[in-house]
């Protein structure tokens, strides 16, 4: 088979010609000495755009999450954090290993949570109980089925977070999704909290990639942790590169790859045996349930890997597709074709 439509995952893309053009281009040092100049100007951009004073780049998502987490938090705190949430389920434990906390997972709906159940999990000031130290929010939600986190339910939980000395996180490794979705812009988005980090890898299709921006002095305690683990990067301005043209060039159209997942939601809807609610496909991101079929998720999956079509069977039932860069209307039209013919089958 030599093209397969690929709807695993928004990290499958390749750098477009022009993307890699502008990463051959591109003018490095050694940034470890702080003298990379493309990875300086990704830095400062990615800043001004999330509107915070300082940004560092780093190797992933994972890398951004976990070293903003050590960075707000003492071995002991507790993260409270919806407990879908990647940071928590899907980073290797790391919140343990690194920075010595653990995560209480509150339930949500999508991913979305309220102020009031955040005010129910903070820990009373008592020998027993570990303190509560940071809130995490995953915006867009990815096992919520690419949720945006509204405003309005932000807005109250950083006045309850200020009131009672916590901090806050956003996981924005798909913000770019949310603000396109909303309309809201990156750094109203951002402005509630103390630290963001976002992904370039993911919707904007660089080959690697992330960004944590905070305060100037939050990011040089990030930027001392990302020694520690070995994130420092030599010339990596080939990489931040990719960055700089996945942001003049890569956000916009990230309104084609959610009106492909939701012409991919409302095909889904009309074949037999799959069960998804097409009004819930709010970005890039959508699941379906396959338990009225004879197959699990995992048999689903297999056939259509033969026939071309890769998904991600994420449960017994369950099947995640995500849109990206790389895959076309007519791909989903094909992808709906192989998914009813296995669905029958
Ligand atoms: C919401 C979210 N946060 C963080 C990550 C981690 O990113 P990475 O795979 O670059 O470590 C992912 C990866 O899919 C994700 O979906």
């Amino acid at each position: 088979m030599d093209r397969f439509v690929d709807l695993r995952s928004d990290t499958v893309t390749k750098p477009t010609p022009d993307m890699r053009q502008a990463m051959f281009e591109a003018a490095v040092g050694d940034d470890v000495f702080g003298e990379d100049p493309t990875v300086n100007t990704l830095q400062e951009k990615a800043a001004r755009l999330l509107g915070k004073e300082a940004a560092l780049f780093v190797a992933s998502g994972t890398m951004a999450n976990q070293l903003s987490i050590k960075a707000h938090t003492q071995p002991g705190d507790e993260v409270i954090i919806e407990a879908g949430a990647h940071a928590m389920n899907f980073e290797g434990g790391a919140g343990a290993v690194i920075s010595g906390i653990q995560f209480l997972g509150i339930p949500g709906n999508r991913g979305i949570f309220e102020a009031v159940q955040v005010e129910a999990a903070i820990r009373v000031d008592d020998v027993h109980f570990p303190p509560s130290r940071l809130v995490v929010i995953e915006n867009t939600h990815n096992r919520g089925g690419g949720s945006v986190f509204p405003m309005s339910k932000v807005r109250p939980i950083r006045e309850l977070a200020t009131q009672r000395g916590l901090r806050m996180h956003m996981d924005g490794a798909r913000l770019w999704n949310a603000c396109v979705a909303s309309g809201i812009s990156p750094a109203k988005y951002a402005e509630p909290f103390d630290s963001v980090s976002v992904c370039l890898s993911k919707a904007l299709g660089c080959p690697v990639g992330s960004l944590v921006v905070g305060s100037k002095d939050f990011i040089k305690r990030v930027h001392r942790f990302r020694k520690m683990v070995g994130g420092g990067m030599r010339q990596a301005g080939f990489l931040a590169a990719a960055g700089i043209y996945a942001l003049d060039h890569h956000i916009d159209r990230l309104e084609e790859d959610h009106r492909k997942a939701k012409k991919l939601a409302a095909g889904l809807a009309n074949i037999k045996n799959v069960l998804i609610n097409p009004a819930e496909v709010e970005t890039n991101i959508l699941f379906f349930d396959v338990s009225r079929a004879e197959k699990t998720a995992q048999e689903v999956a297999a056939s259509c890997r033969e026939k071309g079509v890769r998904l991600h069977p994420t449960a017994k039932t369950r099947i995640r597709c995500v849109t990206h860069l790389d895959v076309s209307f007519a791909d989903i039209d094909q992808a709906l074709k192989v998914i009813e013919g296995v669905m029958k089958g």
